[in-house]
């Protein structure tokens, strides 16, 4: 798709089994790890309400441009995965994907919110920052294929 073509419409749903190709495409291009489908199908089938994906309409062609998976955990909400079209990134749907679980969290009387993010994801720990969110902690050489640290965020 040409990323200069005029986008006309953008909807968030619940991520169907029908969006997971383009996810797939978008998480191996988006995430140093990426899921398999066997662990978003295990996230859509565990938390359906909280897998979410953005849709965009481009001249009458519709493409996933970015998903969200979060769970709560007892009084908390977990952010599971996170990522954006390249095509799409700097246009504001990321922050707006994080606004969005806060606020289905809050619906829910639930206020503390965190994630972790590799060190090194400046892009990730910008976005989070904006969304209020601080570091809290380190976890070293926790992602096995870089040995690279996480670091814990809290909101
Ligand atoms: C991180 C990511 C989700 C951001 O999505 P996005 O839709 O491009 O972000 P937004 O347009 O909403 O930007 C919000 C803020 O994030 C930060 N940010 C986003 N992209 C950035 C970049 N390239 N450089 C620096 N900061 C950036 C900025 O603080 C930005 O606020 P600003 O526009 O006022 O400067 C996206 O880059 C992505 O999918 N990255 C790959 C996957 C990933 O890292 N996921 C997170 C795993 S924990």
């Amino acid at each position: 798709m040409p990323p200069d073509e005029k986008t006309s419409r953008v909807t968030v749903d619940l991520m169907s089994a029908d969006d997971l190709p383009e996810i797939l495409a978008i998480e191996r291009e988006a995430q140093p790890a990426p899921w398999t489908e066997g662990m978003f199908i295990d996230e859509m089938k565990a938390s359906p309400a909280h897998c979410l994906s953005v849709r965009v309409e481009v001249q009458g062609r519709s493409f996933v441009a970015a998903y969200i998976i979060f769970r709560f955990v007892a009084d908390e909400v977990h952010l599971h995965n996170l990522a954006v079209r390249r095509e799409f990134r700097r246009q504001g749907l990321g922050f707006n994907l994080m606004n969005l679980m806060k606020d289905i969290a809050s619906q829910a009387n639930i206020f503390r919110r965190t994630l972790e993010v590799r060190a090194s994801n400046r892009k990730a720990i910008g976005l989070y920052e904006k969304c209020g969110f601080a570091v809290k902690g380190r976890r070293p050489r926790y992602y096995d294929d870089a040995k690279e640290d996480a670091l814990i965020m809290w909101a």
